[in-house]
């Protein structure tokens, strides 16, 4: 930094309207704009990992509703401690596969379910006599040999790392009980953790068989980390099936909905789009333990569930139904992902005989139809019988996750050769990255290229897209993501990603959209190292990259304009890029300063008008090794500031770690 630099950035400490000799100028070219920046560029990629849906953003309280968390994996036979997968080949390798997956049936049967013995006595299991539903075959039986007199066997839920509850918010209670020669009441309680009954109801049982019982309970207190007592006050045998305790608010009160809080956050990134329902789940663990979107409709009860290949069970209650219902209220285009007939290569990898293909693409048209199809076609009718006549958002088919390989490549081609004139509305995108695959596919919309690395890598390659070719397909940049030495995220991954999101911005008419990955995590349970959100029981969080995506998204411009670079080259890890918005008359620069020290820049803006009132968002951190936390949410947001000597030529000083928006009240 030469004498006079030093001397003007100490006068003027964030903004002068000289030049200083030796700095950088950028110089936006008005009359020559780059491509147009298309409304699809961000999205929000959802799958079912680290409890993101159940526990996070689907709002049952009930962990392991229906007892069913110890089912084996769909296709996978129990022996000895394990689940083991058929023995197949793998479609990549070839190889005969054995996949096994150790499985802890005794313990996983009473996930979340404990029984207290208040001076009571009881014996109980959860078995699979006289099923409720085929959906939920297993139910907890007890035995209960003493109870009465102010002694009480009590069924206890921990819920999903407690069952929090709000003074004065109702609950929408549901389960199933049945009895034999049991006298005594059935008494529902939300308890708080020092043992104080914030809502009960006493439900007198009648009844013989299997009986739904539902009510209302009111908190009358607040606790995020509570439980949930089904309490039995006298001698006899009980079954207990399918407890469900709902908060009357959800997202847009939608029944069978979405943890407000969860869902706005994910709103707030005002994302174009968003995926469903992965990720590696799609594919499953083997080609059984797909995800089987048909599955995922109708009444939660009557939902299957599945083995989630990220180690948990999941309900599916979050299922297509939700996923389209979402989109719509957000304002977003849905993009379903599905399986094309082969499991995740990394698992066992197994695939379908060719003749089970037609199978696999009636399901994808039915899928299509169920969103936007008429109500004349079979499951157009049923999403209306669903309530739901109008079409739904689906704009983009993704055919398979992370599918590789010759297998794939045929694979794709007939699958799309037979959806695409049948919906040529939709764009099919295939799993394929830049590579060999490229050249053994026929005709492709859209190829889906993912990067999960180290922030290097990503500072590297701000400009992979830019002499990639033009013509054959759109990118789809599905996953991405700093995740390596960055352990649960810091500054130093989101500078990194904004920097790589500039290489993706500028090549807009290539890269049309992207998407972060993985979306949310709650935080009592981690499966992936880095992810975007954080929750638990009183709190939503945004890591950095949260708030980069959301600057992204916020400010995407129409349109690219060119920058050209006079004077002292930029160094070190600094990226910039600048486009137009149409609507706002503004022109829209982004800087990224990844380098520890303030970043001096000049900027020209050669357009008939520039306002000097604008605005600027900054983003920054005192260091890279900075992150949000519970504690501290907020350490690392964007801060927006009025900004009022922008002229046709100024200077502004970047901080230290950070990505800045300068919007710039201009002509074109
Ligand atoms: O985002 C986590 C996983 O990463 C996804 O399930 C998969 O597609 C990728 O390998």
């Amino acid at each position: 930094m030469n004498r006079l630099k030093i001397l003007s950035a100490f006068m003027l400490p964030f903004a002068c309207v000289t030049m200083l000799v030796g700095q950088s100028t950028l110089k936006i070219n008005y009359s020559k704009s780059g491509p147009e920046i298309p409304e699809s560029m961000y999205g929000i990629f959802f799958e079912e990992i680290n409890h993101s849906g159940d526990g996070a953003l689907y709002a049952e309280l009930i962990q392991n509703r229906g007892f069913e968390e110890h089912v084996a994996i769909s296709g996978c036979e129990y022996r000895d401690g394990y689940v083991y997968a058929p023995e197949s080949p793998n479609y990549i390798s070839n190889k005969l596969s054995k996949w096994r997956h150790p499985w802890y049936i005794e313990k996983l049967k009473y996930t979340a379910w404990t029984i207290n013995q208040n001076a009571g006595e009881a014996s109980y299991d959860v078995v699979d006599e006289d099923q409720l539903h085929p959906a939920t075959p297993h139910s907890m039986k007890i035995e209960i040999k003493k109870a009465g007199n102010g002694s009480t066997v009590d069924l206890v839920n921990e819920g999903y790392w407690g069952v929090p509850v709000e003074k004065g918010e109702k609950y929408a209670l549901r389960f199933y009980f049945k009895k034999n020669d049991y006298k005594g009441a059935v008494t529902a309680r939300i308890v708080s953790t020092d043992n104080r009954v914030l809502a009960e109801k006493k439900f007198r049982i009648e009844k013989e068989g299997w009986q739904e019982y539902t009510s209302v309970l009111k908190a009358s207190g607040t606790d995020s980390k509570g439980s949930f007592q089904l309490c039995f006050d006298a001698p006899g045998t009980v079954w207990v099936d399918y407890v469900s305790l709902f908060p009357k608010k959800t997202f847009k009160n939608r029944e069978n909905g979405m943890r407000r809080d969860v869902a706005q956050k994910l709103a707030d990134l005002k994302p174009a789009f968003v995926r469903w329902p992965g990720g590696c789940i799609v594919e499953g663990a083997t080609i059984e333990n797909r995800v089987k979107w048909k599955e995922t409709l109708g009444d939660p009860m009557t939902r299957r569930g599945e083995w989630d290949l990220w180690n948990y069970r999941t309900t599916m209650g979050f299922g297509y139904h939700e996923f389209l219902q979402f989109c719509e209220d957000i304002g977003a285009d849905a993009m379903f992902v599905a399986n094309v007939g082969l499991s995740c290569r990394f698992r066992n990898g197994d695939y379908v005989d060719e003749s089970q293909l037609p199978v696999y693409i009636q399901d994808i048209c039915d899928a299509i139809d169920y969103a936007i199809g008429d109500v004349s076609t079979e499951w157009g009718a049923k999403r209306a019988e669903a309530g739901h006549s109008k079409p739904f958002s689906l704009k983009y088919v993704e055919l398979g996750n992370e599918n590789w390989g010759p297998r794939y490549t045929e694979i794709y081609s007939k699958f799309y050769n037979a959806l695409k004139p049948k919906y040529p509305q939709i764009e099919f995108i295939s799993t394929i990255g830049f590579g060999d695959d490229e050249a053994r596919l026929g005709k492709v919309d859209m190829i889906d290229p993912h990067w999960y690395v180290k922030s290097d890598f990503f500072w590297e390659n701000t400009h992979l897209f830019d002499n990639k070719e033009r013509g054959k397909y759109k990118v789809y940049v599905g996953e991405y993501a700093c995740n390596q030495d960055v352990g649960s995220g810091k500054m130093e991954a989101a500078l990194s990603e904004a920097a790589f999101m500039v290489g993706m911005e500028r090549n807009s008419d290539l890269v049309t959209m992207s998407s972060y990955a993985p979306l949310i995590e709650n935080s009592n349970r981690r499966d992936w190292c880095t992810n975007m959100i954080w929750v638990n029981n009183e709190q939503v969080i945004g890591r950095s990259s949260y708030y980069v995506q959301q600057m992204f998204s916020l400010n995407k411009p129409d349109t690219n304009l060119k920058i050209v670079s006079l004077g002292s080259p930029l160094q070190g890890k600094v990226e910039t890029i600048a486009g137009y918005d149409y609507q706002k008359s503004e022109t829209v620069i982004k800087v990224v300063n990844g380098e520890g020290k303030k970043l001096d820049l000049n900027f020209k803006l050669p357009t008939s008008s520039v306002k000097a009132k604008g605005c600027i968002i900054t983003l920054s951190a005192n260091s890279d090794e900075d992150e949000n936390s519970f504690e501290n949410p907020e350490l690392i947001s964007p801060q927006e500031s009025v900004f009022d000597k922008f002229a046709k030529e100024f200077t502004y000083i970047f901080a230290p770690y950070s990505l800045t928006v300068l919007r710039i009240k201009t002509s074109l």
